[in-house]
């Protein structure tokens, strides 16, 4: 295909299973990231595989421009991920999620890459007046978190805004769940399986609050779906990224869990905090590029339980695979 394509954020947990899928596509691939998490042995292995990693923030302008000159299409992922690490720090949230999202849009515009994808998220929709109907791209947005204040800020600024060449696509990922290289147990399957294999005591507040989630693969999948389908079909767009099967409660989810592992106790809890509660429907990225994800939530317990009983996380507590401290 011969296509070069710059991923921001590429070595993170979404970043490096989508080099994979973009280099199964024949792309070239280059990183740009900071390895916030300490993620060296990811880039490492992504530079094994032959992908092009720029250790180096994308705040830093001169980094930008060495590693986007000359791309075809940027897949912008990088960014302080999640509500907890943008409550932690709202100052540097705002620099690298606003500031260097619209530093790394102008630079794509000025150095004449044809195609961006925005990382954007289901928790856009917030807290929905009845959660039990799937909300659509045309529902109202109701972030409810600083994180997810910014990523609807840059998404109206893409979706309403004309970048000449530059055609921007945004894709609202669902929760995300299963393995990768840079493994996350901050997010909710991951944590939940982690804790219940472990024996430990784990409480859920809001046990009946739905939200969707998609597998980490299938997300990277639904960004190479952007990049391969016409730019028509996609130019100036907006897809919820998962599958309208795929919502779940928490409470489902425990269920779910507890027909893999029988280990752990649950107690349901009553906390103000995360009040997101949203049902969402994918029929949009299916009806308009024709993708569907490979993997339920069901697959992705069983696949994390197979790495914990495998060992291959070492500690599977350590603060590595968390986003913040
Ligand atoms: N994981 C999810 O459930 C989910 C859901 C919806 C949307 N998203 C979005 O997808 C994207 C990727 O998320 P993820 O789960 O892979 O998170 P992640 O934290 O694993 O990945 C983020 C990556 O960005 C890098 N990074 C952070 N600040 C940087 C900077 N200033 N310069 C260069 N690199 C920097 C980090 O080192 C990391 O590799 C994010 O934009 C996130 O908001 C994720």
């Amino acid at each position: 295909m011969g296509e070069t394509v710059l991923v921001t954020g590429g070595a993170g947990y979404i970043g490096a299973l989508l080099c994979d899928e973009l280099l199964q596509s024949g792309r070239e691939v280059r990183v740009l990231d900071s390895l916030l998490h300490g993620q060296e042995d990811v880039a490492a292995d992504l530079e094994a595989k032959g992908v092009q990693v720029h250790r180096a923030d994308m705040r830093d302008a001169e980094a930008r421009e060495r590693a986007m000159s000359g791309a075809d299409a940027v897949v912008h992922l990088a960014a302080i991920v999640g509500d907890p690490a943008c409550a932690l720090d709202p100052e540097l949230s705002n620099e690298v999620n606003v500031g260097g999202a619209q530093a790394v849009v102008a630079d794509a515009q000025r150095l004449g890459v044809g195609r961006l994808v925005f990382a954007s998220t289901c928790s856009n929709y917030g807290r929905m007046a009845d959660p039990t109907v799937p909300i659509t791209e045309e529902g109202e947005l109701a972030p409810v978190s600083l994180y997810a204040e910014q990523k609807v800020g840059i998404e109206q600024a893409l979706l309403g805004g004309d970048f000449g060449d530059l055609k921007p696509t945004c894709l609202r990922f669902a929760t995300v769940y299963g393995v990768a290289p840079r493994m996350r147990f901050d997010l909710t399957v991951n944590e939940f399986t982690r804790d219940l294999w472990a024996d430990r005591d784990l409480e859920v507040f809001g046990e009946q609050f739905w939200r969707p989630y998609v597998h980490v693969k299938d997300a990277g999948r639904a960004v190479r779906t952007v990049l391969d389908a016409p730019e028509e079909k996609v130019a100036g767009q907006v897809f919820n990224a998962g599958r309208s099967g795929e919502n779940y409660r928490k409470l489902d989810l425990v269920q779910e869990i507890a027909k893999k592992t029988d280990s752990g106790n649950v107690s349901y809890v009553k906390r103000d905090e995360d009040p997101r509660d949203y049902k969402v429907s994918f029929d949009k990225i299916k009806a308009v590029l024709g993708f569907e994800t490979l993997m339920t939530v069901p697959d992705g317990i069983g696949e994390i339980i197979e790495g914990l009983e495998a060992g291959l996380f070492g500690d599977p507590f350590d603060g590595k695979f968390k986003n913040i401290p």
